[in-house]
């Protein structure tokens, strides 16, 4: 099995140990020759690339392990760069959320005005990184996690369209798969999902078990009678127990399909405007959570010059999920995964040129997507009106066009008003003036 460089983009982010422990744990399916951390941030790069260290001289001492924060060291002979930036950082995400607060209408990392303020901030680093990456590492994968997807996977196919070895990934669907394989008690590995959507915007319309069984039905049924919580519910923090909750009020409104949780921002804006505290959002939690902890636990990992009473991994469903879809890529193993792809007629009654969520099959030369045929009306007539909105903020960074902007937030559903579109806008603008394009 060939031995793989890659370079993780991002490599001082929250989710990185986790995601280098489930290297370590999948060395067989994914063979490392080394590995690579990059990040723009010195002093973040420093405390992970240290636990790295530490953890590949313990379970993995064949590995070369580097951090770095020269892209001319990441980038170069990479087969797989795995990517998880954040541009502006948590201090830009907290803006994200309380701006748009502060003016009446919901603030989100990925959705409404928030994901649309993130959006504009992502795509320059994302297109400088594909840039930089096909300089010196013409041929590698790059698999992106980088958020808003929605938003950057669209950015990327209209900016490199004739790349055919970039695909964008979101863990949501494997994080709501593993919950519900524990309300039916059921081996997860077993559970064959059906999905369609956008990201952060979609339904499963089937969970089929290892006999050909659809299990969708009956986990309506449990999550309608005793609500829905997540499998690693003591790791959470308030704010996503809340979310799995609000799976059972869409359900009793829209029983069709298992929504995807994010829909929550879009079907029920008001509701969550009402229930969030412009003061306190979901990036205090992080901060004083997830942030913190994996910070803390990597000091003290390399305090103590060992891993192996490590608790660092936060979320494994991530991690693994990452290595997989890299395994079957690297050994053309055509697994299926849910990622996202040019449209191109999978749902035949959407555009051509939105990037869809659906399932693929994965293998070496990259996503084969199954067809998902014509959907209803409601799910088209969402979907059509959130891809306007992705492709609206798309253009209005490429166009550098204010008009395009306000047409994008005007349309979002969790604005729905163009005064508070074009107050939300000006705001985001002063904010971002340090990342945006000039809309004109
Ligand atoms: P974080 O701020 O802890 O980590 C991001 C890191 O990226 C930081 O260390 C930062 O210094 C670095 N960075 C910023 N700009 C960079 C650039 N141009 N080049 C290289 N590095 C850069 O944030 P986090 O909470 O760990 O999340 C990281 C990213 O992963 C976010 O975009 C987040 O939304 C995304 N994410 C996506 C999914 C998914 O489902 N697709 C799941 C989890 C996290
Ligand atoms: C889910 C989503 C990601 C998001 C992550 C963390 O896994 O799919 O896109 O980045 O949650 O969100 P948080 O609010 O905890 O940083
Ligand atoms: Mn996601």
């Amino acid at each position: 099995m060939k031995k793989n460089n890659i370079v993780l983009v991002g490599g001082g982010s929250t989710w990185t140990p986790g995601i280098l422990k489930a290297m370590t744990t999948h060395l067989d399916a994914f063979a490392l020759n080394r590995v690579v951390l990059y990040d723009i941030d010195e002093k973040r790069q420093e405390v992970i690339g240290e636990f790295a260290k530490i953890l590949f001289k313990e379970e993995a001492p064949e590995v070369e392990v580097v951090y770095t924060t020269d892209k001319e060291v990441a980038y170069k002979d990479v087969d797989f760069v795995f990517c998880q930036m954040r541009t502006g950082g948590f201090d830009m995400r907290e803006k994200d959320e309380k701006i748009p607060l502060s003016l009446g209408v919901i603030g989100q990392e990925t959705c409404g005005p928030g994901g649309f303020a993130y959006g504009l901030r992502s795509i320059k680093d994302m297109v400088e990184m594909v840039k930089d990456v096909r300089r010196l590492s013409p041929d590698a994968w790059i698999l992106n996690y980088t958020n808003p997807a929605a938003i950057v996977a669209l950015a990327l196919d209209k900016i490199f369209p004739k790349e055919n070895k970039i695909l964008n990934i979101c863990d949501q669907p494997v994080n709501l798969l593993r919950s519900y394989s524990k309300l039916i008690d059921h081996d997860v590995n077993k559970l064959e999902p059906v999905y369609f959507g956008l990201n952060h915007f979609g339904w499963f319309t089937h969970i089929y078990d290892e006999t050909g069984k659809d299990r969708a039905p009956e986990l309506k049924e449990i999550i309608l009678k005793g609500g829905f919580r997540p499998v690693d519910a003591e790791q959470r923090d308030q704010s996503w127990l809340d979310t799995y909750a609000m799976v059972e009020d869409m359900l009793t409104d829209f029983p069709d399909y298992l929504p995807n949780t994010y829909l929550q921002y879009y079907l029920y804006p008001e509701y969550k405007l009402s229930t969030s505290d412009p003061k306190r959002t979901r990036t205090d939690e992080v901060r004083a959570g997830r942030e913190k902890n994996v910070f803390a636990e990597c000091r003290r990992i390399v305090e103590n010059g060992t891993a192996r009473d490590s608790k660092v991994v936060h979320n494994d469903a991530h991690g693994d999920m990452m290595v997989e879809v890299a395994a079957s890529i690297a050994n053309n193993l055509r697994k299926t995964f849910i990622v996202m792809v040019r449209n191109d007629g999978i749902v035949s009654n959407l555009p051509d040129d939105s990037m869809v969520e659906v399932n693929a099959s994965l293998g070496s030369n990259g996503p084969a997507p199954y067809a998902v045929g014509k959907i209803d009306t409601f799910y088209k007539g969402l979907i059509e009106n959130q891809y306007a909105f992705e492709k609206l903020t798309v253009e209005a960074y490429m166009e550098e066009s204010y008009g395009k902007a306000l047409q994008a937030l005007t349309l979002n559903r969790t604005i729905g008003d163009a005064k508070k579109a074009r107050k939300v806008l000006d705001a985001l603008i002063e904010a971002n003036a340090e990342y945006w394009p000039e809309l004109k």
